[in-house]
């Protein structure tokens, strides 16, 4: 992300429209590049950038929105590449939780600059690592340039670069995984439906009419006690996790840049979430235990 921000010529002066509601890397994408992220609120069925929200925060230094597809959930790209067309700016997806992902049958990635992160919690790994998916040959030229000391051509250096390179070894584990991926979703978006089904008392996550989710997080809502919840399913055996409990905007790093932002709805949104088990290995009974363990409380 970091090299996709380099990559589209955003440096120090710029801003860049994001959520807060997501894992810090996003909001440092625009920050390593010397430029400022600035916040909108999220939408609160969704979770993700709320695009009625980015028109107010484009300022003339905006250069470009970074929306993340939260959780495999897609953000409403139509409505985001529309209000970019109109101001001029470029998008780049943080698309680290949504490998697969489609809206209106076009897979995630593939409207504006997008980055993939194969951490191996992720739908697909590579140990460690990640790539940029774009269309555009000038963004794609720069980004090897960037990953690679700034080279073209070995010891001639046309820019200061990094080494971001992936390893042959981990492009090889991607491989297998990449052909793995339609079956690893398939067990996702199937072990969610099932939870959904059945879940009581609880805000299921919805999956945007015409998109598909990819289900990277199974994120229930609880606006009511939702601490003790978690509490009572660690007492079974069932782990629980809260993505994300402080907002980028609120992380102690960002108070320290002076960040002071009021987003309600984010805020809201990490004292309510909870993500249960939905990865592809579930078994039947396990998902029951889920199912009752939620219910039983
Ligand atoms: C939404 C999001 N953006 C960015 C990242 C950063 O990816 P990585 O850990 O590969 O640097 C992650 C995950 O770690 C993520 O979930």
């Amino acid at each position: 992300m970091h090299t996709a921000v380099l990559a589209h010529g955003i440096g120090p002066g710029d801003e860049v429209i994001t959520t807060p509601f997501t894992f810090i890397a996003s909001a440092n994408a625009a920050i390593f590049a010397g430029a400022k992220p600035v916040f909108v609120d999220i939408d609160e069925r969704t979770y993700n950038m709320d695009p009625g929200r980015i028109e107010a925060a484009i300022s003339p230094r905006t250069k470009a929105i970074l929306p993340v597809h939260l959780f495999g959930n897609p953000c409403a790209m139509e409505a985001i590449m529309d209000i970019a067309t109109e101001h001029g700016l470029a998008v780049i997806e943080d698309a680290c939780q949504a490998h697969g992902a489609t809206v209106g049958g076009r897979r995630v990635g593939s409207f504006g600059t997008g980055c993939f992160s194969f951490y191996p919690t992720k739908n697909i790994t590579t140990a460690e690592g990640g790539i940029i998916t774009t269309n555009d040959d000038q963004v794609a030229d720069r980004a090897r340039l960037i990953r690679s000391h700034g080279q073209r051509e070995r010891y001639y250096h046309e820019m200061i670069g990094y080494n971001f390179r992936m390893t042959e070894i981990q492009a090889a584990i991607g491989l297998v995984q990449l052909g793995k991926l339609e079956q690893f979703n398939a067990a996702r978006r199937a072990h969610a439906e099932y939870l959904t089904a059945r879940l009581k008392g609880v805000v299921a996550p919805i999956a945007t009419p015409g998109c598909e989710h990819v289900y990277h997080q199974y994120t229930i809502r609880v606006p009511d006690r939702r601490d003790a919840l978690a509490d009572h399913l660690r007492e079974q055996g069932i782990g629980t996790m809260i993505y994300y409990p402080v907002p980028v905007h609120k992380q102690v790093a960002y108070q320290r840049l002076g960040y002071e932002d009021h987003l309600p709805v984010a805020e809201r949104a990490s004292r309510e979430v909870l993500s249960l088990p939905v990865h592809p290995a579930l078994t039947r009974e396990e998902l029951d235990h889920i199912v009752e363990g939620v219910n039983s409380r």
